[in-house]
């Protein structure tokens, strides 16, 4: 089969090969797919730095979240030869090939009438959204969420997400255009933090309380603001630090302002709580069933430009998910 190799650790267009791979051997748990589609998430282009917190041993196929055709299922599972599936491969990767295996327990029916490059969205990136907002912060009808980086992947979905939840959302994002993308993706309130005031702003729209909950997967600078804005008993969530920074926060600050800080390793339920994921699984087909959330697929590109999908993707200019289109469906 065809599948991308990261070589060596580097910026994803110096590092990976396009090469020729023997087809993978699933394991007597695992599912064998032919790929579809393949999502890109930023722990990709870590995943090539060698910069993130799994160092999978060189060469490996990055590529974490895929909607596929299943070749051929694990004894007792109810997938079928010839199924679609949405699912989540292993932390080192896979995706990015013609062939994956992914746990039969990662792989779910994709939702009738959901196109291959939404589907392939809907594991990994909604999945964190949904287990962090719900499950973590313990997100309330009424409360008022705080996205940040809202017009990226996790922060689009975690931006429907919380309107589906009932809350009032204000949405944070670098430039007017990502301003209006979070806008569209239902932001009842949506900033430019290159250009406004982050922490005056928010006072302003929440008379002065701060959010209920943050839900930040930028870090560094943001998250040191977000501290200033979490409301009293607030929740701000860890996501990610794609600012480059990892941010702290004293703890005198959480018990003067008497809020939490709430960590979130999603892929940890994997093997903590697989509950859990089930459990949110069934709550985002539901959601999806009835319009509430629709993963938002700015582009799409063909297998062969992966490394420029990834440089875009790092570049800070995409907005919602990036996929690339690996089968035909
Ligand atoms: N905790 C978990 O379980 C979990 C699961 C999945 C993903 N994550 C994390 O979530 C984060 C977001 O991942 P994603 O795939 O959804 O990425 P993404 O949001 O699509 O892209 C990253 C966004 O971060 C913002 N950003 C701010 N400073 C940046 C910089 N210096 N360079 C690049 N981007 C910058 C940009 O938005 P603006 O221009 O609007 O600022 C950019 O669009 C990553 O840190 C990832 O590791 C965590």
């Amino acid at each position: 089969m065809r599948a991308w190799q990261v070589t060596a650790n580097g910026e994803p267009a110096d590092v990976l090969r396009l090469v020729d791979a023997p087809d993978p051997e699933p394991a007597a748990d695992q599912v064998l797919v032919r790929v579809r589609a393949a999502a890109l998430n930023f722990p990709d282009i870590l995943l090539c730095r060698g910069t993130y917190q799994e160092r999978p041993p060189l060469p490996f196929t990055p590529g974490i979240e895929l909607t596929g055709e299943v070749v051929r299922a694990p004894a007792g599972s109810d997938l079928r030869p010839g199924d679609r599936v949405l699912g989540g491969t292993s932390a080192a990767g896979g995706a990015f090939a013609e062939l994956a295996v992914l746990r039969a327990t990662d792989a779910y029916r994709v939702p009738d009438g959901m196109p291959d490059e939404q589907a392939a969205a809907l594991y990994l990136t909604y999945q964190t959204g949904h287990v962090g907002l719900h499950h973590r912060a313990r997100l309330q009808p009424g409360e008022t969420l705080l996205v940040t980086a809202g017009a990226g992947g996790v922060g689009s979905a975690a931006i429907q997400l919380g309107k589906a939840a009932g809350a009032t959302v204000i949405a944070c994002a670098g430039g007017p255009d990502k301003v209006q993308v979070c806008r569209e993706l239902g932001a009842d309130h949506a900033i430019d933090y290159l250009a406004e005031d982050l922490v005056a702003r928010v006072k302003e729209l929440t008379g002065g309380r701060g959010a209920d909950v943050v839900y930040d997967p930028v870090g560094g600078d943001i998250f040191d603001a977000a501290r200033r804005i979490v409301a009293w008993e607030g929740r701000l969530v860890v996501v990610g630090f794609t600012s480059g920074r990892i941010p702290s926060a004293p703890a005198n600050h959480l018990l003067v302002k008497n809020y939490s800080v709430v960590g979130l390793h999603w892929g940890q339920y994997r093997t903590h709580d697989p509950a859990v994921i089930t459990a949110a699984h069934a709550d985002l087909e539901r959601l999806y069933a009835e319009g509430a959330i629709s993963p938002l697929v700015s582009s799409t590109f063909p297998m062969a430009e992966l490394p420029q999908a990834l440089t875009a993707l790092a570049s800070r200019r995409t907005v919602g998910k990036v996929v690339v289109k690996v089968a035909a469906g």
